[in-house]
């Protein structure tokens, strides 16, 4: 295994059964996470960037099985955020500290390109120092090259699963595994900074769909990774399945971080959920991210993709002093920085 792992950080490429075999293997994950964290030290020093969240409706017209706000949710507490509301939330984030907005939500169809332009160049002339990042699901490439024109400078769309068959048992049939392909490799080529990633422990997965995992990355080159276990939520089909493994999320995240050395890869609000020590987990294991939530109080609550999310303690946007202590005491700093992603140098 040391030495799979060597050829992985050395030449940043291995074959599926490499994959399996480094995924599915027992051995000691500290090897790892040190090789990671040494990687992710050289390129991104101890610094941790922080993103403010902000959900901007839980309405979506998706179905996807594993999530709360699928359509067919009839119990999910729908919301919407209006203008105002975010343009409050973030001057408020600013004032934090915070150089990076995500507007995230369902696939709404309030969020039409004529009511996000107008948005985003609100935001992007009122804090000109910051990056904007989207998180708003599948879209035409006019789309997303017109809200890049706007002044979006990022977007997150994770494949989920990089197995066609998965991912049609993870979705309807009107959810297609090449629409999102698509779009991923449509907002690479219009120069969003990008972000794909997948759930660890989704129902029906496998050590093999996990390297078809890696093998996209390895050909996608985004530039950002969002890696996090499943969770179940209690009101959709996939109720009764066991969440993902922390362990095995810690993994992938470390994988990751010797795949892709530069990516930008957060410690996500669903590893937090599993374990209170989940966001210093992740930065342990390589991750260099964390996004504290930013949405208004009221509707945190609301938004949920799955049970038990945290959103109260170190993932509130407003308990940032925690986060930075929590931080330090692991010997990383959070850092007021846009924190974009670095070029490689050689
Ligand atoms: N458990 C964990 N992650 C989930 N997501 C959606 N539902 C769940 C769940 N039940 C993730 C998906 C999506 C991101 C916004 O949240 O990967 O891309």
């Amino acid at each position: 295994m040391k030495s799979l792992i060597q050829k992985l950080a050395d030449g940043r490429h291995l074959d599926q059964n490499e994959w399996v075999a480094l995924i599915a293997g027992d051995y000691d994950d500290q090897l790892l996470f040190d090789q990671a964290v040494a990687v992710r030290q050289r390129v991104y020093g101890r610094d941790v960037y922080i993103r403010g969240l902000i959900e901007l409706s839980n309405f979506c017209a998706n179905d996807c099985y594993y999530c709360g706000i699928r359509c067919s949710n009839a119990l999910a507490e729908r919301y919407r955020l209006t203008e105002e509301d975010i343009l409050a939330r973030c001057e408020a984030g600013y004032a934090l500290g915070f150089r990076t907005f995500v507007l995230q939500g369902g696939e709404d169809g309030r969020d039409r390109d004529d009511y996000l332009i107008p948005l985003i160049q609100k935001i992007k002339s009122q804090w000109p120092d910051c990056a904007l990042t989207l998180s708003l699901g599948e879209r035409s490439r006019e789309s997303y090259q017109a809200l890049y024109d706007a002044g979006a400078n990022r977007y997150l769309l994770r494949h989920e699963t990089a197995n066609a068959e998965h991912y049609a048992k993870l979705h309807p049939p009107f959810q297609h595994f090449e629409e999102r392909i698509r779009c991923l490799k449509d907002l690479l080529e219009i120069g969003f900074q990008t972000g794909s990633g997948f759930m660890v422990g989704s129902p029906f997965q496998t050590p093999e769909f996990l390297a078809q995992d890696m093998l996209l990355l390895e050909e996608l080159q985004p530039q950002m990774v969002g890696i996090g276990p499943f969770i179940p939520h209690h009101q959709t089909p996939f109720a009764e399945y066991p969440a993902g493994s922390l362990e095995l999320t810690l993994r992938m995240v470390a994988l990751t971080r010797l795949l892709l050395p530069q990516a930008l890869i957060p410690a996500t609000t669903a590893l937090a959920t599993l374990d209170p020590q989940g966001r210093e987990r992740g930065i342990l294991a390589g991750a260099n991210v964390v996004m504290p939530n930013l949405s208004p109080a009221d509707v945190r609550k609301k938004y949920l993709l799955y049970d038990n999310k945290a959103c109260t303690g170190l993932e509130a946007a407003e308990a940032l002093d925690n986060l930075r202590n929590s931080m330090a005491a692991i010997g990383y700093q959070v850092v007021t920085d846009r924190g974009d992603w670095k070029k490689p140098t050689e």
